[in-house]
């Protein structure tokens, strides 16, 4: 009997209007143009501006427009799968509110917390129910509000983040396309580099904690730059080399949007020329989980059936990762 896999039927991404460009953020904080896009890579990111506007209406936003490009009934949901750091609140689960705001009255949702390879561990979850046979409409969702905790007073953090996010739609197929394998790791002595000082278990919210600014993202950039570089080109190499892929075999490379240095690190240890890399940073900057989606999204129209893509990620945990797929359909 052919083995089932999960393979990725659609796409859909979405990102607020407002765009904070880098020369707005100099009117802010004391940085430059110049700074920003020869250090990252990035011009401009969305921001969801308003009242009472969490992860949720970015989430709920990509699955409406994904279902309707897949002709998908909402209640023909089994699962969503949410990957954010930047939760509505701290519960109830944003998948759980977003299930509800897109009329997936029949599937259950949970979150996952993985930060920037948050994407990468929910797909790989979400492919386990439908190569068992449990699920047949899976949908994977990688969104955060970044700007909800970023401290527009951090030059060093601040330039980096934009909100956004996108949704797969994974069904089953016994065509050798799909979720083929999945490398995925983490290791928590990291926390210090890149974490939120307060408002979880360990450090409740005080007024002292918010007169500290310590509900922001912290991050030690040039330590977790190495970690990244490193982790990130190493297990896109490894999952190259476990699947006996050569460079030339390889379609595309979706990396995570933190740092244009990063990805370029990446695809020179995987041997691949910047024709094969997706790169949309210098539009969004770093969206945590909502980068590989809006990848797949802006390029969807270039993918071809049985193209081999690595997805790579690298974040906060440290987590970090590679997915290998080969891609579905042709351009619709
Ligand atoms: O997505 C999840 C994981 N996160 C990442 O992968 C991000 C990894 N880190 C990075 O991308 C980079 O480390 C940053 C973009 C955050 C920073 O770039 P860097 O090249 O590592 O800079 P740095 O932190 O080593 O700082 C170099 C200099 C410092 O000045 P001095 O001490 O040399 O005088 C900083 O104060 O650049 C200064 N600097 C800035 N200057 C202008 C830091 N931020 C800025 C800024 N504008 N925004």
């Amino acid at each position: 009997m052919k083995k089932t896999r999960a393979v990725i039927t659609g796409v859909h991404g979405w990102v607020p209007d407002y765009i904070l460009t880098n020369r707005e953020l100099e009117t802010m904080v004391d940085t430059n143009d110049e700074w920003i896009v020869t250090r990252t890579g990035i011009k401009e990111r969305r921001i969801l501006k308003g009242e009472n506007k969490g992860t949720s209406i970015i989430g709920i936003n990509a699955i409406k427009g994904l279902l309707k490009k897949t002709n998908t009934d909402p209640e023909d949901i089994d699962l969503i799968i949410c990957a954010t750091v930047t939760p509505d609140m701290p519960f109830p689960a944003t998948a759980n509110i977003i299930a509800d705001g897109v009329g997936a009255t029949k599937s259950y949702s949970f979150d996952i917390s993985a930060a920037c390879s948050g994407f990468l561990y929910a797909l790989t979850i979400g492919s386990q129910f439908i190569e068992t046979g449990m699920h047949k409409k899976v949908i994977i969702v990688g969104a955060d509000k970044m700007s909800s905790i970023i401290d527009y007073q951090d030059r060093a953090t601040c330039i980096i983040f934009g909100d956004g996010g996108g949704a797969v739609l994974l069904e089953p197929t016994t065509e050798e396309v799909g979720v083929m394998d999945s490398l995925l790791h983490s290791d928590g002595s990291g926390a210090p580099y890149l974490h939120m000082k307060a408002g979880g278990s360990r450090k409740p919210a005080t007024t002292e904690t918010i007169a500290n600014r310590e509900h922001y993202a912290f991050q030690e950039g040039s330590s977790v730059f190495k970690f990244a570089v490193t982790n990130m080109a190493e297990v896109s190499a490894n999952i190259m080399m476990k699947n006996n892929l050569t460079a030339s075999e390889v379609a595309w490379l979706v990396p995570h949007q933190a740092n244009k240095r990063i990805i370029d690190a990446t695809a020179n240890r995987m041997g691949i020329g910047p024709d094969k890399v997706m790169l949309n940073i210098e539009k969004y900057g770093n969206t945590t989980a909502g980068t590989l989606p809006l990848c797949l999204w802006d390029y969807e129209s270039q993918l071809k059936k049985g193209d081999n893509i690595i997805l790579a990620a690298f974040g906060g945990g440290f987590t970090w990762g590679s997915v290998y797929l080969k891609w579905g359909y042709d351009p619709k």
